[in-house]
């Protein structure tokens, strides 16, 4: 699908960059990802490679980038951080093998899914090995704070993951409930990420507290953004079928809204198409512009500033320093990312 909707005003002219804070933890990445790939490892050979695939397809690192950050930004010296980066990012790779079986995804990290490549018994699996295997790193780093906060992280996406099957092609669903499913499935990782900084420097609640919540609003913001990708992104930018949410009924703000705003007419159709899944291959471009009538791709892009701007705030106790800076530079970046 080419891109069809101009959203140049709303989500700014030049995309902030990822790559300043990439830069201020490059040697700890670096370590990062050598561990990923050491303890992908099992002798069961289907599992390093379905493992290896979905990993050396490469991912934007976020998620490990942030914990690598936040315990810079609270000042840790060792090397706790980098095992944690690493099972923060096994967690985050078996939930998209088990999100990919359970949306019937085909494109993963701009190549074919592991389910589509592999099929989806070994695509559940290995996510389900990913899993454990995260836990194991957890416990070799040995704090009962770390294991309870990633745990509880790991439990809170299964809910949204189950949360969101429950509304799926129900067009009721409320912009409460869908904000519910996104905290759970996206954002609860992205909260325990950065909170393990913080943990691992040994600093006081407050740091954790803020570190969690700059994690969790930067996460609320990065999954109302993919929603609007879902409808408005170049396809090979992305590097996931456009229009997946669609095709499968998934409630997601922009539809929501278009919803609400929208008339008896309108509903009519959003209900045929999400609700009952009978769909035309030109329902999707009256999708799309039943959105643009009624602003819902650009309300759910200010919603994201919204809980922008909270991250950022919650940022304000640490003092300035370059990496408390690219911090704040990735809540742009979050927003205005075309991948
Ligand atoms: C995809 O996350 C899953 C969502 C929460 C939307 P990312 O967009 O961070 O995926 P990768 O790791 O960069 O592929
Ligand atoms: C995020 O939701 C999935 C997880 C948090 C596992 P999506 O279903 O929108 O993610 P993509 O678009 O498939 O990456
Ligand atoms: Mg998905
Ligand atoms: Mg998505």
């Amino acid at each position: 699908m080419a891109i069809v909707v101009n959203l140049e005003d709303e989500r700014g002219k030049k995309a902030k960059s990822f790559d300043a804070l990439v830069a201020l933890v490059k040697d700890d990445l670096e370590k990062v990802n050598r561990t990923i790939v050491d303890r992908m490892h099992s002798p069961v050979e289907l599992i390093p490679q379905l493992a290896g695939h979905i990993i050396a397809a490469g991912g934007k690192r976020l998620r490990p980038v942030l914990t690598l950050a936040s315990a810079k930004l609270a000042g840790h010296a060792g090397e706790r951080h980098i095992k944690l980066a690493a099972c923060v990012e096994f967690i985050h790779t078996a939930t998209l093998l088990h999100d990919d079986v359970v949306d019937e995804s085909e494109l993963r990290r701009g190549q074919a899914s592991a389910n589509a490549l592999f099929g989806n018994k070994p695509s559940v699996l290995v996510g389900d090995f990913l899993f454990s295997r995260s836990f194991e790193l957890m416990v070799e780093d040995g704090s009962l704070a770390v294991l309870a906060i990633l745990s509880r992280a790991s439990s809170v996406i299964a809910e949204g993951e189950v949360l969101q099957l429950i509304t799926a092609n129900d067009t009721e669903t409320g912009e409460d409930a869908y904000l519910e499913v996104i905290r759970s499935k996206t954002a609860a990782l992205f909260a325990a990420a950065c909170r393990i900084g913080a943990v691992v420097a040994d600093k006081p609640k407050v740091e954790e507290e803020a570190l969690e919540s700059y994690g969790l609003n930067l996460g609320i913001a990065f999954q109302l953004i993919d929603d609007v990708l879902d409808y408005s992104a170049k396809q090979a930018v992305l590097g996931k079928t456009v229009g997946d949410d669609f095709r499968e009924g998934k409630i997601t703000l922009p539809v929501i809204l278009a919803f609400r705003r929208g008339d008896d007419e309108e509903r009519a159709f959003w209900r045929r198409c999400l609700e009952e899944l009978d769909q035309t291959d030109e329902d999707i471009a009256r999708a799309i512009k039943l959105m643009e009538k009624h602003g819902s791709l650009a309300a759910t892009i200010a919603r994201a500033r919204h809980y922008g701007e909270i991250a950022r705030d919650a940022l304000g106790i640490f003092p300035d320093s370059p990496v408390k800076q690219a911090m704040i530079d990735v809540i742009d970046f979050c927003i205005d990312r075309a991948y």
